[in-house]
């Protein structure tokens, strides 16, 4: 019988993980179905409820639920409660159990298809919200020395706090920049959603560095910027997509899939 996935989000129509897992499930023989499905704001935990009712055997969670995923789920990996944020879903029996894949994703996409070394670097992450602290921990983890800036500076310190005794994470605002240079910049703010820019300083760019952009789909004002500045790599998070699917997909199904072929799919489109 085939096992039905979807992924859940507001709004939702133009989801690319229904293209990704089933060109994964078609690559590994696995019969699965996966459809994008949108929540009302209000209704999330209903969703999910009536997913489990009709059997489904886990959902991605994407913007804006992530967190109430993170508190409905009954059980939750450490990379979940590290990020305090859930972009998978398992229905097991009575149990719901929420991982987090986007940070492995990021790291995954990073190391293995851009080819950059994370050790020793010092990189600086843009934004505070939910993307940032999803990927905090796997990128501290990965050996990069870590600087987060933001607009709203509090914001900024409280996920720098999550680092106390654990080694060195510093909050900056924007301003504070000015002077400093980084091996990796990593845009993980919803600017590019607007086509701003968040306010940078000239000059942050050290030779060699690599520009990131967590999102993906258009150029942002960001990867512009960063293309200006002389950043010698520049990437987008449609890698970090297809590898966190990637993730959910062996979380489901216990078998890896090539993401290659999928990433190269989706770039020709
Ligand atoms: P997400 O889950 O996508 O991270 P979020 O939690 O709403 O969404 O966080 C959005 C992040 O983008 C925040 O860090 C926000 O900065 P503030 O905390 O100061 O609001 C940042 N952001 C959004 N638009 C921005 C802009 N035009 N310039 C700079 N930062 C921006």
């Amino acid at each position: 019988m085939t096992d039905k996935y979807a992924v859940i989000g507001n709004p939702i129509s133009h989801s690319k993980s229904p293209f990704i897992h089933n060109m994964f499930a078609q690559q590994t023989g696995q019969d699965i179905s996966y459809e994008a499905i949108e929540s009302p704001l209000d209704g999330f935990a209903d969703t999910i409820a009536r997913l489990r009712a009709a059997g489904y055997k886990g959902c991605n969670v994407t913007v804006p639920f992530k967190f109430e995923a993170y508190q409905l789920a009954t059980q939750r990996s450490g990379r979940a409660n590290d990020a305090s944020a859930v972009n998978t879903l398992i229905f097991e029996g009575d149990q719901i159990l929420g991982d987090n894949t986007d940070g492995v994703g990021l790291l995954a996409d990073i190391e293995k298809n851009v080819q950059y070394k994370l050790l020793f670097k010092d990189a600086l992450i843009l934004g505070a919200g939910g993307a940032a602290a999803g990927v905090m921990w796997p990128l501290f983890n990965a050996g990069a020395g870590i600087i987060i800036a933001n607009r709203t500076l509090e914001k900024a310190q409280t996920l720098a706090k999550a680092f106390e005794g654990a080694g060195t994470v510093f909050a900056k605002r924007y301003e504070d920049l000015a002077g400093r240079r980084f091996d990796i910049i990593i845009n993980a703010t919803s600017s590019g959603l607007s086509d701003e820019l968040p306010p940078l300083p000239d000059g942050l760019f050290k030779p060699g560095a690599l520009a990131y952009d967590m999102m993906y789909g258009k150029e942002t004002p960001f990867l512009k910027f960063a293309r200006a500045q002389g950043a010698s790599v520049i990437a987008d998070g449609l890698g970090m997509l297809v590898e966190q699917a990637a993730t959910s997909f062996a979380l489901w199904r216990k078998m890896r899939p090539d993401t290659r072929p999928v990433l190269e799919a989706m770039r020709k489109q």
